[in-house]
């Protein structure tokens, strides 16, 4: 975690224009629109009273809430305000689509339920990072369980799994994860839902653990999860430096991005992941994943597909089923990738990953992104790095969500 000048970034960032250029890029760059923009971010709370009470108590330091993952479902963008610092009011909350460019985020399911200031746990959101709105219209929340990670860290609850009806807004099912879930450095930060809109009983929770290299299932039919594990779940420590927004830093940080691929003949689909300090892309069926007495007894089920080549570490990925296109942030270029899922299915190399949008001012630190059910990339940037290593300029703007379809972002591409 030391910070350094950057070296060689104008060199890195010219060549990687370049190489835009070249794959016709010119028709991605700057194609994704701001929706929401943001200096800082502030909740709607119940009065004017509330939040002058909440600011006075130390409940809510508006400067210390940097919003960080993105889910969207039908007129609601979910926006996750992780907890590594002390004020921040609610962890969980939705902006709704037409709410003009820097709305308030209302606290989701609830205030009462974002709290922290008082024991018991185990039905609070204590610190999200990443959730996920599943083809039943439930949402996924994966609960760090960790309080104030930067300045007091706290574990309040184990990481655990809270589940709403997106519906009625009613809180379906928790479940903390075991103590064979969890090693001494886990973090999780991540969810991924594998399931059929008409089989909703049939679901599977992917939660990677980014700390302590593993992946852990949550079976919903069965009620139960298992940890499973591999090499390849693994950091490159060839590739845990960055140089983001002027900030270098070292992370080490494991699995981390996953894509489903569609529902093969067999049932199963492909998972392609990657770890975050890793350039390299890898590839499982769901049918080794789900089955907890093979899943981390099978070697060689593990692919690997190849290299995104220098500078593309990933956080966040997701793929677009009627393209099979996969989009990853691009957190050392300041951009979004792609690859062709269909049309490289076998070539997994620079060459056949693209650059679909990339710009040093307004995506620095892409954090997380996902495509909705009409094929629109959604993603979000907020410049972490400046947020944990140096401090943000509040009379800049610091936070962005992003959007586009698909079909246009990709247009002469490679990933077309
Ligand atoms: C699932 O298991 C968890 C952990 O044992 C338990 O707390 C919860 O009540 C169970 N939920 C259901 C729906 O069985
Ligand atoms: C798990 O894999 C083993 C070995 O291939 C197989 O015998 C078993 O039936 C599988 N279990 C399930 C639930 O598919
Ligand atoms: C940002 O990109 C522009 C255009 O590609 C370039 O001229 C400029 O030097 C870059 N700035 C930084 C800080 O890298």
């Amino acid at each position: 975690m030391r910070m350094e000048p950057k070296i060689g970034k104008h060199f890195t960032l010219a060549v990687l224009a370049f190489l835009g250029l070249a794959v016709g890029a010119h028709a991605g760059m700057g194609q994704l629109k701001e929706v929401f923009k943001w200096k800082q971010v502030d909740f709607k709370l119940a009065d004017e009273a509330a939040r002058t009470a909440a600011i006075k108590s130390g409940e809510f330091k508006q400067a210390n809430n940097l919003p960080l993952g993105i889910e969207v479902w039908e007129d609601k963008v979910f926006i996750t305000v992780p907890r590594w610092k002390s004020g921040v009011i609610s962890t969980l909350n939705y902006v709704k689509k037409n709410s003009g460019e820097s709305p308030l985020l209302i606290p989701y399911p609830d205030l009462e339920t974002n709290s922290v200031s008082q024991a018991p746990y185990d039905t609070k959101i204590v610190n999200t990072f990443r959730v996920r709105a599943d083809e039943c219209d439930r949402l996924w929340v994966m609960d760090a369980g960790l309080n104030n990670i930067l300045e007091d860290p706290q574990l309040l609850s184990p990481p655990k799994l809270l589940i709403f009806d997106l519906k009625t807004d009613k809180l379906l099912r928790t479940f903390p994860l075991q103590a064979g879930d969890i090693k001494e450095d886990s973090f999780f930060a991540n969810i991924v839902v594998d399931v059929d809109k008409n089989k909703c009983d049939e679901a599977f929770g992917y939660m990677p653990d980014l700390g302590s290299y593993g992946l852990v299932v949550y079976d919903w039919k069965n009620n139960e999860t298992y940890r499973v594990k591999h090499h390849y779940f693994h950091f490159d420590p060839l590739a845990g430096n960055y140089h983001i927004g002027g900030v270098n830093f070292q992370w080490t940080d494991g699995l981390f991005g996953i894509a489903l691929g569609p529902r093969g003949d067999d049932g199963f689909r492909t998972m392609y992941f990657h770890p975050l300090s890793s350039t390299r892309e890898f590839a499982v069926s769901t049918k080794i994943i789900q089955n907890k007495t093979i899943a981390s007894d099978s070697y060689y089920q593990y692919r690997v597909l190849g290299s995104r080549g220098p500078d593309t570490q990933a956080t966040s990925s997701f793929l677009d089923l009627p393209s099979g296109v996969i989009f990853y942030t691009q957190v050392n270029r300041d951009g979004v990738g792609c690859w062709n899922s269909k049309k490289h299915e076998n070539e997994y190399s620079a060459d056949t990953n693209g650059l679909v949008s990339s710009d040093n001012q307004t995506m620095i630190f892409p954090n997380d992104l996902k495509v909705d059910r009409d094929s629109n990339l959604w993603v979000l940037t907020d410049r972490l790095p400046n947020f944990i290593y140096k401090h943000l300029d509040e009379n800049e703007i610091n936070y962005r969500v992003l959007s586009a379809p698909v079909s246009s972002l990709i247009k002469g591409t490679v990933c077309e």
